[in-house]
């Protein structure tokens, strides 16, 4: 997903909101312009914090003291921390930060709380800081063949929310973009028109 669309754009700034132990933040650094900056939004806890990989599988739990040193440790491995924030707060506080301070995004990746009232939230509240031609994006769609262990969907409202919000904003008029990419749980994509 992300070489398709940095393929369009090298991305010049970038949010992860659910970083764990910034394994897609590196990826997401790598399709970055050499000057592009990377926010990342992760509560860190408190206590035990738990993911699995993209296809579902080697679910773990980690302390989230632990995952936020690990955080603030990866950023400064990128030219000495200039490039990649670290910001230990929930995602609708950062989101309400970035809206005050006028951050423009064009591609934001949704990882966090996976239930259908925080995906619907964080999915208003990010929509509005994604640049036109812009990416919101995230994971956990939907399960796919490649997925290696289901017992995760349960309690998971993401496909729900977003399709809910794609028909908003098709209905509403605007021309978004919808792909998935098929890991074993899908990413999903919505671009946002560019300006004309
Ligand atoms: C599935 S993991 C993220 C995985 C990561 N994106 C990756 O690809 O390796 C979910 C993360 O979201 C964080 N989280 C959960 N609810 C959150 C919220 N409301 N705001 C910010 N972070 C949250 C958790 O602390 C956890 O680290």
């Amino acid at each position: 997903m992300l070489s398709n669309i940095a393929m369009r754009k090298r991305l010049r700034r970038a949010c992860e909101v659910g970083v764990f132990r910034c394994e897609f933040s590196r990826e997401i650094v790598a399709f970055m312009r050499g000057d592009g900056r990377l926010d990342l939004v992760d509560t860190f806890g408190p206590g035990g914090v738990g993911s699995g990989d993209v296809d579902g599988g080697c679910f773990t739990v980690v302390d989230g003291d632990v995952l936020r040193r690990l955080a603030v440790e990866y950023a400064m491995t990128v030219d000495d921390g200039a490039r990649v924030s670290v910001y230990a707060m929930s995602s609708l506080e950062w989101a309400r930060i970035a809206a005050g301070a006028c951050i423009e995004y064009d591609f934001v990746y949704l990882d966090a709380d996976h239930g259908y009232e925080s995906v619907s939230s964080d999915l208003s509240a990010y929509w509005p800081l994604v640049s036109p031609g812009g990416w919101l994006c995230g994971h956990d769609y939907s399960a796919t063949t490649r997925c290696k262990d289901t017992s995760h969907l349960a309690g998971m409202g993401v496909g729900r929310a977003v399709d809910e919000f794609v028909d908003t904003l098709q209905a509403n008029g605007s021309a978004v973009e919808f792909n998935l990419a098929m890991d074993g749980y899908s990413s999903f994509a919505i671009r946002k028109p560019s300006l004309a």
